[in-house]
């Protein structure tokens, strides 16, 4: 089943199911996008590698609740701007990979 995933994302037909793998089904080259794009763009308030103490601690979000993430992250929360002008669908599911399994695997 993992090896069928790896495949499907490898060739870029991952199906919406996909998205939301349990955990530890990530690809390692999904993970690293998601570090780098969180790198630019998030860690001057979430810290780099998740480590900001000062707003919401990424490592305890939810990892069920993915659609939470995408909106959340696409359309902003209070004091966070929204990303969906800077970021595409696939930026935002390589940062949900990152922030649920990213850190973990390291
Ligand atoms: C300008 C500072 C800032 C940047 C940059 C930023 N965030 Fe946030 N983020 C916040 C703040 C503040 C909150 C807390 C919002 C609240 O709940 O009031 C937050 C909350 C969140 C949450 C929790 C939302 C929820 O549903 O409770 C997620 C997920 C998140 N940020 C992801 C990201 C990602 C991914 C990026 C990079 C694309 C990012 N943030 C960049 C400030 C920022």
């Amino acid at each position: 089943m993992k090896r069928i995933f790896m495949l499907a994302v490898t060739f870029g037909i991952a199906p919406a199911a996909a998205q939301t793998p349990p955990d530890g089904q990530f690809s390692p080259a999904q993970i690293g996008k998601g570090a780098e794009t969180f790198a630019v763009y998030c860690s001057p308030c979430h810290g780099e590698r998740m480590s900001s103490p000062e707003f919401f601690n990424l490592k305890t979000f939810p990892p069920d609740q993915h659609s939470r993430f995408v909106n959340s992250v696409t359309n902003g929360k209070n004091a966070m701007p929204p990303w969906r002008g800077q970021l595409k669908p696939e930026d935002i599911e390589a940062l949900w990979s990152y922030v649920v399994a990213g850190e973990k695997q390291r």
